[in-house]
């Protein structure tokens, strides 16, 4: 008998070991490519471990994007996972700054939150009540820095989002740089255009500052899907529906936010969406639908100019011990769309 309750409780310990910890920094919209990307990890727990989510300021302020992530999780019957909220805005760039931007430099693309004045606001998923539970507020930098110093080496960094709370946690705690196992992240373009500004990607160009603190580190893997690899992975009409056919909670919430937001294939038939932050995610599950990357120093213009947050190479003499970038570039289509009908259509 004391034998059996023994091998119960060393059965946690060996459902844990071998998966690896992954922390899930995140600007989550109602579902799009962030959401994708939890389900995808979340139902993945013979691999994936996640601790707790924190949400940075991206697509919608914090708040609200705590709010989607808080209802994805009950979808996945997975209430217990804790939710924080870091960073209240990006280190530098600001609402006014964004308006400049469009009067001396064009029409900007995607604003995300830059786009809304009030950080407040928080509406319910559609045909949902706000959730009862909320996010622990201000805590996400001291949820990061604490797991990875209780995990050294082991812990890998999902950032989906702007980079805001990872370089606080930087800033906050240099000697976690080195204890941190490998960041991989969804940012930055290097040979193709913008989709934030014709410069800058998205989650670069919502910070800028931020982005270059974290390439400038010395976090020992970097590993990049920017949208040169994502370009290649669009999401179409056809894709959509083997998704949004199968008729799950997490189908239904999916179909709704690409079928009726962005891209809006439900309206727009010829509409293309991207994998992007799915694709960063897919990594983590099966790296080998990669099939060619490079490795560069990169760094991000912060001038107040229009190349505000374009991926740019690093003079390496003036970020010294700044560790180079693996540059993800070509992929497998149709086996890294596999994973991701497999794990968005899965019954719950
Ligand atoms: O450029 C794509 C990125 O911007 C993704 O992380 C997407 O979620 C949006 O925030
Ligand atoms: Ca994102």
């Amino acid at each position: 008998m004391l034998r059996l309750w023994g091998a119960f409780l060393l059965l946690p310990a060996a459902w844990c070991a071998g998966r690896e910890t992954v922390l899930f920094d995140t600007d989550s919209g109602l579902f799009g490519d962030d959401g994708a990307a939890l389900v995808m990890l979340m139902r993945s727990p013979e691999q994936i471990v996640i601790p707790g989510i924190t949400v940075v300021p991206g697509n919608v302020w914090p708040d609200q994007g705590a709010e989607y992530m808080l209802h994805i999780l009950d979808l996945l019957h997975r209430p217990q996972i804790p939710v924080f909220t870091g960073a209240a805005g990006p280190l530098v760039h600001s609402v006014a700054m964004a308006r400049d931007y469009g009067r001396r430099w064009g029409v900007l693309e995607f604003m995300g939150a830059l786009a809304h004045n009030d950080p407040a606001a928080v509406a319910p998923a559609p045909g949902w009540k706000l959730n009862a539970r909320k996010p622990h507020h201000e805590a996400a930098v001291q949820f990061l820095i604490s797991e990875i110093e209780r995990q050294p080496g082991e812990v890998t960094i999902l950032a989906i989002g702007p980079m805001t709370n990872i370089a606080l946690a930087l800033r906050l705690k240099p000697g976690i740089e080195t204890k941190i196992k490998r960041i991989v992240f969804m940012g930055g373009n290097l040979k193709v255009p913008g989709n934030a500004s014709a410069m800058a990607e998205f989650n670069f160009w919502f910070d800028p500052e931020a982005a270059r603190i974290v390439l400038r580190s010395r976090i020992p893997q970097k590993i990049m899907f920017g949208l040169d690899i994502c370009n290649t992975a669009p999401i179409r009409k056809a894709e959509f529906d083997q998704i949004a056919s199968a008729h799950t909670p997490i189908a239904d919430l999916y179909r709704e936010d690409l079928g009726n937001r962005y891209p809006g294939f439900l309206h727009k038939p010829n509409a293309t969406g991207y994998m992007w932050d799915s694709l960063a995610a897919a990594y983590l599950l099966d790296p080998g639908f990669v099939t060619r990357s490079e490795s560069r120093y990169l760094d991000v213009l912060t001038v107040w100019n229009k190349f505000y947050g374009a991926t740019v190479p690093l003079d390496t003499h003036i970020a010294g011990g700044a560790t180079p970038v693996t540059v993800m570039l070509e992929l497998d289509f149709k086996r890294v769309f596999e994973l991701y009908k497999d794990k968005l259509t899965k019954p719950d």
